[in-house]
């Protein structure tokens, strides 16, 4: 069964990651779950299903120095991993993936991905940051690194499902929900349901999966 990394950023969807890792268990997955330091406001590593490791920041540098032959823990992860599902993606590391910037082991994991292999992307935020034009430019840079191509006419925070889906399939993006939101407020910027997230995982294992 394809492996699975569940990264987890500091949006407070994090309290789903539980829930996403169980679903995911559930279809036979294996998963790992690498977390940045504020999603560890949102959950604990004792809500994961057993079996389900939790890697964080502080992994990437084990010991008090590197000695050579020593594992570097984003190569081997990116190794293991069959599909990187980005749940929730907060704004923050929506904009270092679009730059290009790895501080921490979730952007260096993704920095060091080989995109022949999926990204599923489920931001969750603010309606207030998700409509703020820093969300449509780091979702276009992310659609023209995989192009090679500039966004396209039209290109928009509606149409960005699509324009991946047809244009640049090693990124899925699963879009927010609009709803109440954790602050109170109304509108788009939830993530997706934690069942949805499955589904898109569910539709992808078996499209790679061979029939016979
Ligand atoms: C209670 C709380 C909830 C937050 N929820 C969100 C959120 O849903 N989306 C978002 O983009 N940022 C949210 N933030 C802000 C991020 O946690 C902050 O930008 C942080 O630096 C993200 O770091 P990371 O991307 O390394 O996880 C929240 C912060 C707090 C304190």
């Amino acid at each position: 069964m394809p492996r699975i990394i569940i990264g987890a950023t500091g949006s407070v969807a994090s309290v789903r990651v539980p829930a996403l890792c169980s679903a995911l268990v559930e279809q036979g997955h294996e998963v790992r779950v690498v977390a940045t330091e504020p999603a560890l406001y949102f959950f604990g590593a004792d809500e994961l299903p057993s079996g389900v490791k939790l890697h964080r920041d502080a992994d990437e540098w084990p010991g008090d120095q590197y000695r050579r032959g020593d594992e570097v823990l984003h190569i081997e992860l990116r190794r293991w991993a069959d599909l990187l599902v980005v749940a929730p993606l907060d704004a923050n590391t929506l904009g270092k993936f679009a730059l290009g910037l790895c501080d921490n082991l979730l952007t260096c994991l993704f920095r060091a991905w080989d995109f022949g292999r999926p990204v599923v992307l489920a931001p969750a935020m603010n309606t207030m940051m998700w409509d703020k034009p820093a969300t449509s430019r780091h979702l276009a840079q992310l659609w023209s690194d995989q192009t090679g191509r500039d966004a396209p006419a039209g290109w928009s925070l509606e149409s960005a499902e699509l324009h991946f889906a047809r244009e640049a399939p090693a990124l899925i993006l699963v879009p927010p929900q609009s709803k109440r939101l954790a602050c109170g407020d109304i509108g788009l910027g939830a993530m997706a349901e934690a069942g949805r997230i499955a589904e898109v995982v569910r539709d992808w294992a078996e499209r790679s999966t061979p029939t016979d």
